[in-house]
């Protein structure tokens, strides 16, 4: 039996949900069962990392060390590095980097080191979102504020309709570009405009960013809020932070490794906090981590690979679903023609198919959860099977 209150806000996740939702669904059919819920990465890590991490003597060194929390200065060098290339920044390795163990446990401990615990206090979040946000808020104390993301407004937030009072209660607001679930961007006029809110009222940004990297060859490059926060003169990212992942990029998820950049004074704070927490990755972590921000041949090839496969299933499914290229990221975010639970458990009845229906992945909020209606298609599977499920998928349609 738990005293902790705050733990019995939280909801199931949305995995558990479906589980439930399908328990009792059989598939009739002898379909071989395709998994397009979870957004796992199932394309090939990068050989340089799996060698580095298959070395002996390396490893025997590196498991002998207590790693230190703020993380190596190769991998805080090669962070900055990174970030200057792909979004022509200066983020200094020294204060403004900190290596974490993937993106969830940051986004999460996050709002753990920086919430006052004042209950009245708000954390803004997309809605429908990436789970943690919410929990984050709520074991920290804090009210989650869900901003809709509808089809009627293209998926993006209406951050114009947010009251000053609001966003002055506001104490940390997650944004997440490109978008889990929708795929959408959030454009550099708004995160601009949002940095000027976050200075009047005073909140912090925390932008989850790791799909940054999954992207489109005819679509613009997913920019950071650091690179808007740059161009408008904020140069030393007051009241901006960053969350980058190598288990999208690099397809790494069980690496666990990420890193958060920005305003120096939260990073120390951040440090502070996690110094206790005892987060620190592994030398082995760091060592392979290293490696992984300074390739970018693998990344290339990773993304040409989900180009390939949306390109292919796309051109399946246009003529029988409304389908809506996202501007980055791995999913499709499709408005189902039935109620989303029951497209999602028939599906699994007849096809043997299992996606994840939009309701489980948004909040009912002011008479709306904006995930109903929607499901969400994670195309991490081989792109034989992809197709596979494509024409599944058609073939539904057709019925
Ligand atoms: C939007 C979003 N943020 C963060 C994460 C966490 O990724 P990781 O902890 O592997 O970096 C995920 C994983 O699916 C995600 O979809």
């Amino acid at each position: 039996m738990s005293n902790n209150h705050q733990l019995s806000l939280l909801q199931p996740y949305p995995f558990e949900k479906l589980r439930a939702a399908l328990a009792d669904q059989v598939h009739g059919g002898d379909l071989a069962h395709i998994a397009l819920s979870i957004g796992e990465p199932k394309h090939t890590p990068p050989s340089l990392v799996i060698d580095a991490l298959s070395n002996p003597a390396a490893l025997a060194k590196q498991l002998a060390i207590y790693p230190a929390t703020r993380g190596s200065d190769a991998l805080r060098d090669a962070i900055s590095h990174w970030l200057e290339q792909r979004f022509n920044i200066a983020v200094d390795p020294e204060n403004q980097i900190l290596p974490v163990n993937g993106t969830r446990e940051a986004l999460f401990s996050f709002a753990q080191a920086q919430l006052s615990g004042d209950s009245s206090s708000l954390v803004g979040m997309p809605n429908p979102f990436y789970q943690i946000y919410e929990g984050a808020a709520l074991l920290a104390g804090a009210q989650p504020y869900y901003i809709p993301n509808t089809v009627a407004n293209n998926y993006q937030a209406d951050f114009d309709s947010i009251s000053a009072a609001t966003w002055d209660a506001m104490e940390l607001l997650y944004i997440c570009s490109p978008g889990n679930p929708t795929g959408h961007l959030i454009s550099d006029t708004q995160m601009r405009n949002l940095i000027e809110l976050a200075h009047r009222h005073d909140f912090i940004i925390a932008a989850d960013e790791c799909y940054a990297e999954i992207y489109f060859s005819d679509q613009p490059r997913p920019s950071s809020l650091l690179a808007s926060s740059n161009a408008m003169g904020n140069k030393d990212f007051q009241r901006c932070v960053v969350f980058h992942s190598l288990s999208k990029r690099s397809n790494l998820p069980g690496l666990r490794s990420g890193f958060v950049a920005g305003d120096a004074n939260i990073i120390e704070q951040f440090l502070r906090y996690r110094t206790y927490h005892g987060c620190a990755l592994g030398m082995h972590q760091q060592r392979a981590s290293t490696l992984a921000w300074q390739d970018e041949a693998h990344v290339q090839k990773n993304r040409a690979l989900y180009e390939q496969k949306f390109r292919t299933v796309t051109k399946i499914l246009a003529p029988y679903y409304d389908i809506r290229q996202p501007a980055g990221g791995f999913y499709h975010w499709l408005p189902t023609p039935t109620d989303d639970i029951e497209f999602c458990q028939t599906l699994f009845t007849t096809q043997h198919i299992t996606v994840m229906p939009g309701t489980f992945l948004g909040r009912q909020d002011q008479g709306l959860n904006p995930g109903r209606g929607h499901a969400r298609i994670a195309w991490v599977a081989p792109l034989e099977e992809c197709i596979e499920a494509a024409e599944r998928l058609v073939d539904f349609a057709k019925s």
